[in-house]
């Protein structure tokens, strides 16, 4: 039986040193899963609300919790989820959080993972998953929200998409990020890590473009399989008063459109993540249409891992892939279920992680029950090595 017996949150650290929840659900039988919220800097104007830590566990306690001791299966994820929507009865959890919704939610999967003995991606992924593992996807050199003083762009990403194994592919990643610390430290910059643990150089875009892909052929040659490139452009962040402002270099939304389409020629991108605001749907729709067979158009904060959003992308044509966040839409019913809406309509959903993060592994899980064709969860340190070293033992069935 996996009847919740008991939920207790707690205020714990993440990356930042900022706090966060952390949620444990014990069931009748045993069962305990404890999970933790991650929380992002550059976050979507339309993602679930993360309310501050003591206010969400303040009032998940007072309204979730009765909900759920004592009248639901931790089996039943979709109850779970449905007890904390009905607790918090606004569309974007802005009663309980965002950020106790997910902790509670996740914690809930891992209980019952626990009392049928099974791994969480078993669990979540049921026994006619498929058998593939996800590619990581890098972070190396950021800026942007994540780093003062360093690149606009806000992600550069190593992909490994040529890797026979995701344990080649994870150290072919931080096999990229040394060799781009190597070339830094010849060129003479000097330069600390943003949130993510990428290298964060006062440097400008165009001179990260070539050290990366200086970087990436360097390890290309030594793994012998293909390592592609892409970005994060985080272009909500940069977006202001109908333009995109790179420092000095103003585009509005045409050359914005031309600048990107010109960039994944010129670096063959494999991926582009939010490469226009959030709310330009259209503008999605004109580079999709431009290199939409040639690259993955991913949207972050356009989607929020919300149907609805998914679903207008969808019939407009916008974007050809969807970044999965968990905490952007508050449960994991709720996330899986955005998986299987992108991939019914053709759209990759890559499942990722916070620039606010913790030792929480559950992504990882997530991305092989799911069957998704990419994780982001960085290239180097503790909280991003923590769902990289788990990918390893799962692939390996550790
Ligand atoms: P965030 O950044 O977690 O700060 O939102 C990650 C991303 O934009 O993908
Ligand atoms: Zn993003």
């Amino acid at each position: 039986m996996t009847l919740v017996t008991d939920v207790r949150l707690r205020r714990v650290l993440d990356s930042r040193g900022n706090p966060t929840v952390e949620a444990d659900v014990r069931t009748e039988s045993g069962g305990f899963g404890r999970a933790k919220a991650p929380s992002g800097a550059s976050t979507g104007e339309y993602e679930a609300i993360e309310l501050p830590v003591g206010e969400a566990i303040a009032n998940a306690r007072e309204m979730a919790i009765p909900r759920l001791v004592g009248d639901v299966y931790a089996g039943n994820q979709r109850d779970i989820d449905a007890a904390l929507h009905a607790a918090d009865g606004t569309d974007d959890f802005s009663q309980i959080g965002a950020n106790s919704a997910v902790a509670i939610s996740m914690a809930a999967a891992k209980a019952a993972a626990d009392v049928l003995g099974a791994p969480l991606f078993q669990h979540l992924g049921g026994t006619f998953r498929g058998d593939t593992f996800p590619t990581p996807l890098g972070n190396v050199v950021g800026g942007g929200e994540h780093a003062a003083d360093a690149t606009h762009i806000q992600e550069f990403l190593a992909a490994p998409i040529g890797a026979p194994s995701v344990e080649e592919a994870v150290f072919a990643n931080a096999a990229v990020h040394a060799a781009v610390g190597d070339l830094l430290d010849e060129h003479g910059v000097a330069c600390g890590k943003g949130d993510e643990g990428a290298w964060a150089p006062s440097i400008d875009d165009s001179r990260a473009f070539e050290l990366v892909a200086e970087a990436i052929e360097t390890v290309e040659d030594e793994v012998g399989f293909e390592i592609g490139l892409g970005l994060d452009i985080a272009g909500a962040e940069l977006y202001d008063d109908g333009v995109y402002r790179y420092g000095e270099t103003v585009r509005d939304t045409d050359e914005q459109i031309e600048y990107v389409a010109g960039l994944v020629d010129e670096y063959d991108l494999v991926y582009v993540e939010d490469p226009l605001d959030e709310d330009d749907f259209e503008g999605y729709v004109e580079l999709t249409e431009r290199v939409g067979t040639e690259t993955l158009v991913c949207g972050d904060d356009l989607f929020v891992t919300n149907v609805d959003r998914l679903e207008r992308g969808i019939e407009m044509g916008a974007a050809n892939s969807i970044l999965i966040k968990p905490n952007q839409i508050g449960t994991l019913s709720d996330t899986v279920e955005a998986v299987e809406r992108a991939r019914r309509n053709g759209y990759d959903p890559v499942i990722s992680h916070r620039s606010g993060e913790t030792e929480d592994t559950t992504i990882a899980h997530l991305a092989v029950a799911t069957d998704a064709p990419f994780i982001k969860t960085g290239a180097v340190g503790g909280e991003r090595t923590a769902k990289l070293n788990e990918l390893i033992r799962i692939e390996h069935n550790a």
